[in-house]
């Protein structure tokens, strides 16, 4: 960790956690087995995150399209999932992390469904960091949710059509409650967004590594982080602004809490 500045450290930390399946077939296992790996990292990384001092970590953990794939492979992710909430819960719970789901959360198994709704309540409290799980979670969806609701607010005459404004529209998206993400990192050496945090990452910074996600370890974390902090924020204004940008943004939405 020598060479990450902890006065600087991004405050929000989205992670696309990607090549779970590819680590396991290079290895002649079932995709399956990459997942259960790939669960090991997320303990590793919700670790070194909170030591590091990030406040909010947002990790992609089922993508709406993720549905979509063989049903065994959605069984056992959904399995996972449960196994992962049952034996991190006290671990959570001793390092003062909040855990937070965004995304169709209605659409996951019931079995899973109540070990979340348990752990976030039992979390609720806790203010180290908050690590939320994106579940079937969909960038396109998540603002197409947000628009219904406020037209549904427009057509029932409590909200005049130029109140919609982008502090309205992010009010009803959950996935930046906790500010917009400053680092976006993606392993498994795609380059792309996969509908992950549309509107929270217009002005990331983005990270692609090729280190598979069972891979990745807390060193591969701080690399990131020391990545970003050499990166030049400008929001599209001259670098003298941003200071005063950057501070009424990220921890503004904090101070809201
Ligand atoms: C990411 O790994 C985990 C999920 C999408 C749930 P993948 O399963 O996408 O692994 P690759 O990309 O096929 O290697
Ligand atoms: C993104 O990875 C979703 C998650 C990491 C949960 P995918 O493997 O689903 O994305 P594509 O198919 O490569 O775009
Ligand atoms: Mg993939």
């Amino acid at each position: 960790m020598p060479l990450v500045d902890l006065a600087q450290l991004p405050k929000h930390v989205a992670i696309i956690m990607d090549g779970n399946g590819r680590w396991a077939q290079a290895r002649g296992r079932l995709r399956t087995m990459g997942h259960r790996e790939g669960s090991k990292s997320v303990r590793r990384v919700v670790r070194a995150s909170r030591r590091l001092g990030v406040r909010a970590l947002t990790l992609f953990a089922f993508s709406e399209q993720n549905w979509q794939r063989p049903e065994p492979e959605v069984v056992a992710l959904m399995e996972l999932l449960r196994d992962y909430l049952v034996t991190e819960r006290r671990e959570l719970i001793d390092n003062g992390v909040r855990l937070r789901a965004v995304g169709r959360i209605d659409k996951l198994p019931a079995r899973v469904r109540e070990v979340l709704d348990e752990t976030i309540a039992e979390t609720a409290n806790l203010r180290g960091m908050t690590l939320t799980l994106a579940l079937s979670y969909g960038g396109r969806e998540e603002i197409v949710d947000a628009a219904r609701t406020l037209a549904s607010r427009v057509a029932a005459g409590e909200l005049d059509p130029s109140a919609i404004t982008e502090a309205a529209l992010e009010r009803e998206m959950p996935s930046i409650s906790l500010g917009r993400v400053d680092l976006l990192i993606r392993t498994g050496g795609e380059q792309r967004i996969s509908n992950f945090l549309l509107w929270g990452t217009a002005y990331a910074e983005l990270y692609f590594t090729s280190k598979l996600w069972p891979e990745f370890a807390a060193d591969d974390l701080y690399a990131a982080v020391e990545a970003y902090q050499r990166r030049e924020r400008r929001f599209g204004q001259v670098l003298s602004d941003v200071g005063s940008l950057l501070s009424s943004s990220a921890s503004g939405a904090w101070e809201r809490q």
